[in-house]
């Protein structure tokens, strides 16, 4: 059977977590040239790994990016083209978690370091991203409708749609990502996830198991979840989906 995924994927964030598992599960479902892009140069090897052990045949490539630097991110897109030609299925999924500190608490250094990856980092993404895709002839589809010249995906939080006090900073990063995705509706859509169990909440479950708590499924969510959604919304079964939010946090916000 072949792949809903023929072109090639462009993870951030891919050394861990939502990313990890969104590059692993694209391999696994048939892509077969997948760019693996972070800052944690041993987190990459670690993903190109498990992409082996789930597919031989995957070409990967790794390359270690600031999404906050837009040199860097100019320098991924260049390789990743450079290799691969083109780029079909972004998901930028970078980011770092709340200070867990009130506005008062919060320095505007604080502020700017995590505005600077979440907000600014994904739309230096996007927007390199986008224009690599402008220049692209559109690839076939799964069943023939009419194909798409890429797909962009950006992780948000729950924490875009609704506040935590404990995290303003946080809070603004993301509903900015959800706003910048409306914002560039041909290629974008936003998975908003509330508690998923990651390297990045792990240390903190004491603090987020209130939230989980009041969620109606009541469980911290899996990488592999978010994945799976990114994965749908990357591929042209999502062809008519088009710059939306989609909540992926086990019912908090129908609570
Ligand atoms: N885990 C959750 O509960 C949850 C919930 C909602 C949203 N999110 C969002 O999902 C995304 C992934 O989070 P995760 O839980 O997988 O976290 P994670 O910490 O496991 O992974 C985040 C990755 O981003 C990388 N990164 C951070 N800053 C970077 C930079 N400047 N340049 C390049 N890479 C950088 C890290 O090295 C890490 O590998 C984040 O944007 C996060 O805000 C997570």
């Amino acid at each position: 059977m072949s792949s809903l995924y023929p072109g090639v994927a462009l993870i951030t964030g891919a050394a861990s977590g939502i990313g990890q598992a969104t590059a692993i599960s694209f391999a696994r479902e048939g892509c077969r040239k997948i760019v693996l892009a972070d800052r944690n140069e041993q987190g990459l090897d670690e993903t190109r790994e498990a992409i082996r052990q789930v597919s031989s045949e995957c070409h990967v490539l790794p390359v270690k990016t600031d999404v906050s630097a837009p040199d860097s991110v100019d320098n991924l897109i260049a390789q990743a083209v450079g290799r691969f030609g083109r780029i079909d299925y972004c998901c930028n999924a970078a980011g770092v978690l709340s200070n867990n500190q009130n506005s008062t608490a919060t320095s505007p250094e604080e502020f700017d370091r995590i505005n600077g990856i979440n907000y600014r980092g994904c739309w230096l993404c996007s927007r390199a991203e986008i224009r690599q895709m402008l220049e692209q002839e559109a690839l076939g589809t799964h069943d023939g409708r009419a194909g798409s010249r890429g797909s962009v995906v950006n992780i948000a939080s729950q924490l875009g749609v609704v506040g935590r006090s404990a995290a303003p900073a946080y809070c603004g990063s993301k509903a900015a990502v959800i706003s910048l995705t409306r914002g560039c509706p041909r290629l974008a859509d936003t998975p908003s996830a509330k508690v998923i169990d990651t390297p990045m909440t792990r240390p903190n479950m004491d603090v987020l198991g209130s939230a989980i708590a009041i969620a109606p499924m009541n469980r911290a969510g899996t990488a592999q979840e978010v994945a799976d959604c990114v994965l749908f919304l990357a591929s042209s079964k999502a062809s008519f989906v088009q710059g939306s939010a989609l909540v992926v946090d086990g019912g908090y916000v129908i609570n």
